[in-house]
């Protein structure tokens, strides 16, 4: 029996779907008992000398309108374009696919619902971490759980500029031609230092973690690595940390859920502080298995491959029925001001450690060298007016 496969975008992960499937034809076979085809490529490029060559079609009308293929998948990108053949495909009744995080995090309320009726799947194990399952198991093996913390670095070109201003001395600009020429970056990689990729990513795995009531994108308080300088980078050395982008989601029953993406400084000592170069690593922690970790390859071609690939598979057994459905609200979610949020800092002031601990004297502060101190537990909106007057003063979030 074959399964017809239509991939909408041949770019690095559009690509990227039609090799792994190819390459793996024959364990996916094993695995589903169907021959899973791919009948057409859509793109407006051609592909001249491309062993897919005679699949790419310029006619959208072609590939919806064919009764026989029964998933699509998504690898366009972007909202606009994308998120037209989405709703045209599941209206049709044809499962989507996709690694598209901008789509499903701005419009999965409604794509979710209007695969629901049509009996048809939405599918976005791709959207966060690349290759790494993370939207299964929160939605399946965790599910007995209440997901009390999520701590991620989801972005793996932010990441990987970090990693290699640390490792190589390179500038962030070299950095970050290494990151696009390897297809890691966004289109426009603004959005990956910008920390808007993160932010959309932390919108999905926010809303799972609190069972679809949705927190949308434009609602999380987001910082990129745009503003660190080399010297914040080597400072982490100083205090045993490392420097990473976090999207974090906290709902521990102590006020709203707190959701943010911002730099931090990450202990040696936590795992997360080890994660380098392009991988992406998430804690979750479940009220019932406390913590837990995902790691590897969070961006590039056949990484990311595999989680769509995956979904393609469970979207291909499922014959017509709803392959996992979990519809999310329209209601958003009730979630704190980013002022109110409480954190815990890192707050630098060169060679006046001792000052900075009496301007904290009110919170349970520390000393961590000569230059820095740890201050836990300090709602965002109180920093700013403490360190007011100390124009050489710098602050930064704090994961131990
Ligand atoms: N630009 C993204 C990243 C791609 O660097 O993580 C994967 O979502």
């Amino acid at each position: 029996m074959a399964c017809n496969v239509a991939i909408l975008g041949f770019g690095t992960v559009g690509s990227g779907v039609a090799e792994v499937l190819d390459m793996n034809k024959d364990s996916i076979t094993a695995k589903t008992g169907k021959e899973i085809a791919v009948k057409y490529i859509l793109d407006i490029r051609d592909f001249p000398g491309s062993p897919y060559e005679s699949l790419i079609t310029h006619d959208a009308d072609q590939v919806f309108n064919d009764p026989d293929i029964s998933i699509v998948v998504e690898t366009i990108g972007g909202a606009k374009i994308a998120y037209e053949f989405t709703k045209r495909a599941l209206s049709a009744g044809k499962s989507v696919v996709t690694s598209n995080k901008e789509l499903v995090s701005t419009h999965g309320v409604e794509l979710l619902k209007i695969a629901s009726d049509n009996n048809c799947s939405y599918l976005y194990e791709a959207a966060v971490g690349g290759g790494i399952p993370i939207i299964r198991p929160l939605y399946k093996c965790l599910a007995a759980n209440k997901i009390v913390k999520i701590a991620g670095i989801v972005n793996g070109t932010t990441n990987y500029i970090l990693s290699q201003m640390k490792d190589e001395g390179i500038s962030y600009e070299d950095a970050l031609a290494q990151a696009q020429a390897n297809g890691f970056a966004e289109a426009n990689p603004a959005a990956d230092v910008d920390g808007i990729d993160a932010q959309r990513k932390l919108s999905i795995l926010s809303t799972i973690a609190l069972n679809g009531s949705y927190v949308a994108p434009d609602g999380i308080n987001t910082e990129g690595i745009s503003k660190l300088t080399l010297d914040d980078i080597e400072f982490e050395k100083e205090i045993d940390c490392a420097l990473k982008l976090i999207a974090y989601f906290s709902n521990n029953g102590e006020g709203k859920p707190s959701v943010y993406v911002a730099p931090h400084y990450v202990s040696r000592k936590n795992l997360l502080g080890s994660v380098d170069g392009v991988f992406n690593a998430i804690m979750v922690e479940g009220n019932a298995l406390g913590e837990s970790l995902y790691y590897g390859q969070g961006a590039g071609m056949l990484p990311t491959a595999s989680a769509v690939c995956s979904d393609v598979l469970e979207a291909s057994v499922t014959d017509g029925v709803p392959a996992e459905i979990r519809l999310w609200s329209e209601k958003a979610a009730d979630i704190e001001s980013y002022g109110e949020i409480k954190c815990d800092i890192i707050v630098r002031l060169d060679g006046r450690a001792d000052q900075a601990l009496a301007l904290f004297a009110d919170y349970e502060a520390s000393k961590l060298s000569g230059n820095a101190i740890l201050v836990k537990g300090i709602r965002h909106k109180d920093i700013e007016g403490i360190l007011e007057g100390e124009s050489d003063s710098k602050w930064f979030h704090y994961l131990g």
